[in-house]
């Protein structure tokens, strides 16, 4: 699903302009890196500012490794899709080697935009003068440039950027020098361990826009605390009161929580339950775990499913966001997997259906030019509380 009936994208410019950031504002973000229990939201202007979303752009959206989704929608040698966000589009790739790779979508001749969307190629031609590109980024024709002076092909493949893999999640970055994901990830795979996450396949991944901040987005999902306020009816009693989060070494945050059934479907569609993932054992098996990856993906993993959102900024009150629902092989090869499982995207939907609405009304309580900076709730928002840590020790570092 390509969806955009969230909403008329708003004109950014419009809301703030792209003033230098002030000192102030700085000094708002140290507030931020207190114990959670002390510790203080984000400010408003994270939410809003041009300037703001440029600076988040280069610190944690280039300078950092960021997910592009779970690296079996790629399956095949030819597989690509692009991903667009604020100025940045990057072709992702599968080649011949079955190789994944990430180029930047912009032709090294005189800089026209190479593919759209996604599906199947053999290689990469430009529209413009028909430049073609191996699917390794080498370039492999150039119609006449024989006659320009020292030209060789070799010295003009397309710009290519790192691409890793943790758990199945794809991830790439744009910033030579960042350390490598293992060392960014830190215990990302050992706190995942119960569950078998490289082997679970997507089932359904959907795509669309909300009118709000990338990061309002991905908090809502990380947080107990509006359960039983904007979703009482649907997904409120499915949920206990959660665990304290874990303590981790890496650019994430965990927090595990006990449920009453599955956590993959409504309270009233319990019973359209599909097994549980093969080898859970102990809490796990009755129990989901909810992760943020800095900066811009985040999953639940529960007894029987996984759902992951990752989100981009396009403007400071609005995101592209893609969902994606992923089961265990064994699960998806069971008789009727087709009928029940869209249960589970009825769930997603519907929990979807009622988050989007409270974060369009936050996002226009953050633009009030009075907005203020918050508190957490230590026990229900602690996922908020370290991604807002990490962000302001990030924002600061390289301001
Ligand atoms: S801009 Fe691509 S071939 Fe000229
Ligand atoms: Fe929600």
């Amino acid at each position: 699903m390509k969806s955009k009936d969230h909403g008329e994208s708003q004109d950014s410019n419009r809301l703030h302009t792209a003033l230098p950031i002030s000192g102030s504002f700085f000094e708002s973000l140290k507030k931020c890196v207190l114990p959670v229990e002390e510790a203080w939201s984000l400010p408003p202007k994270c939410y809003t500012d041009v300037a703001v979303q440029e600076l988040e752009l280069s610190n944690l959206f280039r300078g950092h490794w960021i997910c592009l989704g779970r690296a079996d929608q790629l399956a095949a040698k030819g597989d690509y899709t692009c991903v667009d966000f604020a100025d940045f589009s990057i072709i992702l790739l599968r080649d011949n080697d079955l190789t994944l790779r990430a180029f930047a979508n912009s032709c090294r001749h005189r800089g026209a935009r190479l593919l759209d969307g996604s599906g199947k190629i053999s290689g990469i031609r430009c529209p413009f003068h028909s430049w073609a590109y191996k699917l390794n980024g080498s370039l492999a024709g150039a119609p006449h440039m024989d006659a320009a002076t020292g030209f060789c092909k070799s010295d003009f493949s397309l710009m290519s950027y790192r691409v890793e893999q943790a758990l199945g999640f794809l991830f790439i970055c744009l910033s030579p020098e960042a350390p490598d994901l293992e060392t960014t990830l830190g215990d990302f795979n050992d706190i995942h361990s119960p569950w078998p996450i490289e082997t679970l396949v997507s089932t359904r991944q959907q795509q669309f826009e909300v009118d709000c901040n990338w990061k309002l987005f991905i908090e809502v999902f990380n947080e107990y605390y509006h359960l039983p306020f904007v979703h009482p009816n649907s997904i409120d009693s499915v949920y206990q009161t959660p665990e304290a989060s874990d303590r981790v070494q890496g650019a994430f945050t965990s927090q595990f929580g006990g449920t009453d059934g599955t956590g993959g479907l409504l309270q009233n569609t319990q019973q359209k339950s599909l097994p549980k993932i093969p080898g859970l054992s102990g809490k796990e098996a009755s129990g989901v775990r909810y992760t943020w990856a800095f900066p811009n993906m985040t999953f639940a993993i529960g007894v029987d499913a996984m759902w992951v959102y990752h989100a981009f900024p396009l403007a400071p009150d609005r995101c592209l966001v893609y969902q994606t629902a992923c089961f265990p092989p064994e699960t998806i090869a069971t008789e009727g997997f087709d009928d029940l499982v869209a249960a589970y995207y009825h769930r997603l939907d519907t929990a979807l259906a009622e988050d989007i609405p409270a974060l369009v009304n936050q996002q226009k309580g953050m633009s009030n030019p009075d907005a203020q900076q918050g508190r957490f709730q230590p026990l229900l928002e602690p996922n908020v509380a370290h991604f807002a840590h990490w962000y302001a020790e990030a924002m600061i570092s390289k301001a």
